[in-house]
Order: C-alpha cells, then sequence, then structure tokens
C-alpha cells in the first residue's frame, strides 16, 4: 500500500469540502482508495479493524517510516486533491480554439467546425493534432474526459491508441452523421453503423483502458434510421452515449422542424433509443423544459454544463440551480473548441460567474450562485461518476488524484483558500503530479 501525505482535500458532498491538514491517503494495490485520515497509524488500524471498506492490512506494519509493506508519498505542504473529470470536449477542434465567436452555433459549425473535423481523413494530421490535445489535458490535470472524435475510423482509432499509451482513461466516440451535414463530412447510414461497430470490437481488442462510447452529432445530422441503429448498438455492447441537446435556439427550431410529431427535442433522443439509463450523456441543456427536466431524470442522465462554449457562441445561461434542485446531475466540462481553453479551473470559475449572472436576472432567492464547493464537487464527483468510483477520496474510490503545489502566499491561508487560489488564479504550473487508478502518469510522448 501507499500512503500519500499532505492537504488531502475533496467534495463528497456539493455543500462542502472534507479537509485532512496534513494528513494521508491510503492507496492499495489496486490503485483504489483504502482510507482517508489525520494520522496513519490510526487509519492503520482502523482499517485492519475492518473499519473502513478497505482491504485487510492486519500483518502490515504501522510506521510511518518506509516499510515493507508501506510506502508513504510525502508531498508535505502540498494539495492532494482529486483529478478534473470533463464530460464533453472535442478532441479534433483543439486547433480552431478561439475561432469564430461572433458566430452562433450553426453558422460557427459550417465556418470553423466542419473544415477542421474534415482534415482528420488524414491520419498524419489526426496523430499530430491528437498527440497536442493529449498533453495539454494531461498538463491541465484533466485525467478523464468523454470525447467527442470525428466521423474518421482510422484517426478515431488513433486517438484511442494514443490515450492507451499516455495512461489517461477516457471515453472516446466516433462522431455520427448521416444528414444536414457538408458532403465532405457526411456517411452513409449503413456505413455509419458498421464502422461504429468494427470501431467497439478493436478497441476493447486495443485499448483496453479506453472506453468507446456511442456519438450522435446531434439530433439534426443523425436519420432517424442511424438513431434507431445506434441505440441497438449501444444495447448490444452495453456501451454509453453522448450527444448535445437544447442548446441553441435555432437549432432546437430546427430539430422542430425536422421532427414536428415528437414534442420535444430530449424526447427525440429517448424515441429512437439512445437515451440507455444511468450511462447517457447529454451537452448543455440550456433551454430544457420541465417535461424534458422529468425525462432527463427518469434516465439518469448526466448533463454536461458548459458555460464558457455557452457565453462564446452566444447559446445562453444554463439555469443551473433549477435543475440542480430538480435533482438532475450536473457537471462541468469545456466543449473544447466552443470553450476555448481546457483548464477545468477556468470552467469552474465561469459556471461560478454564470450562475451569478442568473441570479440578477431570476432574483437570489430563486436562483442562488453556486459555491465553490458545489462547482469542484460538479468537476471531479458528478462528472468522475460517469466512470465509476472516481472523483472523490472515499474508500473505493479509484486515486485519480492531483499534487497542487501553489505559489508562495503573503497571508496565512487554510487549504480551502489555497484550492480557491489555484483554481481561481493558478494554472497547470501549480500542478506537480496526476495520479490515475493510483498510477504517477508523466508527461505524455516526451
Ligand atoms: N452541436 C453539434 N455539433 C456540435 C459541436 O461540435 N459543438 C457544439 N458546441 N455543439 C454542437
Ligand atoms: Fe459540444
Amino acid at each position: 500500500m501507499i500512503a500519500y501525505k499532505g492537504d488531502i482535500l475533496y467534495a463528497p458532498t456539493p455543500d462542502r469540502f472534507t479537509v485532512i491538514e496534513n494528513g494521508y491517503v491510503l492507496v492499495g494495490d489496486d490503485g483504489k482508495v483504502v482510507a482517508t485520515g489525520g494520522s496513519l497509524e490510526a487509519l492503520l488500524e482502523a482499517t485492519s479493524r475492518g473499519d473502513s471498506d478497505g482491504v485487510d492490512v492486519a500483518d502490515q506494519s504501522c510506521t510511518t517510516d518506509e516499510t515493507d509493506s508501506i510506502t508513504i508519498v510525502d508531498r508535505t505542504g502540498s494539495l492532494i486533491i482529486p483529478g478534473f473529470n470533463d464530460l464533453h470536449v472535442h478532441a479534433p477542434q483543439y486547433p480552431q480554439a478561439g475561432l469564430g465567436f461572433d458566430y452562433e452555433l450553426l453558422p460557427w459549425l459550417e465556418k470553423y467546425t466542419f473544415p477542421t473535423e474534415a482534415k482528420y481523413a488524414d491520419i498524419d494530421i489526426a496523430d499530430h493534432w491528437y498527440r497536442r490535445f493529449i498533453t495539454h489535458m494531461w498538463q491541465v490535470g484533466t485525467l478523464r474526459f468523454s470525447a467527442f472524435a470525428t466521423l474518421h475510423n482510422e484517426a478515431t482509432l488513433r486517438l484511442m491508441q494514443l490515450c492507451q499509451e499516455s495512461g489517461l482513461k477516457p471515453l472516446i466516440g466516433k462522431v455520427n452523421m448521416d444528414r444536414n451535414s457538408p458532403n465532405y463530412l457526411v456517411e452513409d447510414t449503413d456505413d455509419s453503423l458498421s464502422s461504429t461497430e468494427q470501431l467497439i470490437q478493436q478497441s476493447r481488442k486495443l485499448t483496453p483502458d479506453i472506453g468507446f462510447i456511442i456519438t450522435p452529432r446531434f439530433v439534426p445530422s443523425t436519420t432517424p434510421e442511424l438513431m434507431v441503429g445506434l441505440g441497438e448498438l449501444a444495447q448490444r455492447y452495453d456501451v454509453p452515449v453522448q450527444s448535445h441537446l437544447d442548446e441553441n435556439r435555432n437549432e432546437i427550431d430546427w430539430v422542430r422542424e425536422l421532427h414536428p410529431d415528437i414534442p420535444t427535442y430530449t424526447e427525440v433522443y429517448e424515441q429512437y433509443g439512445l437515451m440507455p439509463n444511468n450511462r447517457t450523456i447529454m451537452a448543455h441543456c440550456i433551454w430544457l423544459t420541465d417535461r424534458e427536466r422529468a425525462i432527463l431524470k427518469d434516465h439518469g442522465v448526466w448533463l454536461a454544463h458548459c458555460p464558457q462554449s455557452n457565453m462564446n457562441l452566444t447559446s445562453g445561461i444554463m439555469p443551473v440551480r433549477r435543475n440542480l434542485d430538480y435533482g438532475l446531475k450536473v457537471s462541468i466540462a469545456s466543449d473544447i473548441a466552443a470553450g476555448h481553453e481546457p483548464n477545468m479551473n477556468r470552467h469552474i470559475v465561469t459556471a461560478i460567474e454564470a450562475s451569478k449572472m442568473k441570479t440578477f436576472e431570476t432574483g437570489y432567492e430563486h436562483d442562488r450562485p453556486l459555491s465553490l464547493s458545489e462547482a469542484f464537487h460538479m468537476a471531479t464527483k458528478v462528472g468522475g461518476s460517469f466512470f465509476g468510483k472516481v472523483g472523490s477520496f472515499e474508500p473505493g474510490y479509484d486515486f485519480d488524484a492531483l499534487v497542487i503545489a501553489e505559489d508562495e502566499s503573503l497571508l496565512e491561508l487554510s487549504p480551502e483558500e489555497r484550492l480557491e487560489r489555484f483554481i481561481y488564479a493558478g494554472s497547470s504550473r501549480d500542478i506537480a503530479e496526476r495520479y490515475v487508478s493510483g498510477r504517477l502518469i508523466d508527461k505524455p510522448f516526451a
């Protein structure tokens, strides 16, 4: 076992941080947290008595020095926090980050996104830019993410292989699009289905740590036949689904024109079998009706709130408080490249800022802004829960962690205040180490 020593900070619930100053996270050989606490002796005693969910450690020594069975990784003075989990990102759009934000969604797709994604037909271009993308995600401490790739199989498999090599553990989806798309970036329906199935099978053999996620781009670009076929694949292979929902008002009008017999955008996905229970991510969800909230809740859908993207493309401000009060699972996500930077620090801050803006419209009583612990919880544990027990340091959770060695401070700061300073004013330069499932992950492709 390994005991990581430092100022331990995580958010098992939205309302407050759990802080153990100068404490320990005890991690088993399987990379999972055994227990956390302030004294190693007490922790070991508790775990050997079986007070925690942990392994049997009765025969192991209790000294704080390195012993046969316990290694101390001493990071005294640093914060140890869960890694970030980004439930909505477009890996191929990384090179267009920062472009086209005088446009709204549909013209932005036409002018910048489709031309960028089309370039990934060239495997050398894909290889180059996917390496840069993965390296940047590593740098900013996003250890798990759910990514859209492009419709190209070869490039998507390469992205999965590069992620496998990097030690990060994302979900990756080949994008499906067979209607209302430019002639240089569109698929035949049958080819789209068969190539998706082929990729699911290949990835199971070649990239065991990388999950596959079914990824219809959005309703306007997928025919009913394709949606039904993808829903069947999701069932047959027991894989998750991700897409976009209720992002932009012109997009919503378009969905209504395409499916006049279906009452809401949400119900299009539902009726075509693309909302498997407890394994679906829907990005944006800005303009939900209560009818849609009820359906999303019924299906246990994760909402990926992408506030930087929503401001960049003038899409709207998600009523995040209303969604949380309704009992929906809301995570925070980058939506690269409609969001222009991957750092989850920024997206946490922007989510808080957007929630404050919302209170100006709706009144503080109805729309209390997000607190730091809530937003941090959304960016760690809520996103992480899509991957299993990830995003917290409770017993049984994968030890996905960042060691934050911040800059000096003029004031005496508590661990919470140091986290706040890192989130608002810090950068990836403050991240000294990154662990995924208990494994130290070095800079990829170095
Ligand atoms: N809707 C359909 N495609 C996209 C995309 O690439 N980005 C965003 N933000 N919304 C979309
Ligand atoms: Fe998106």
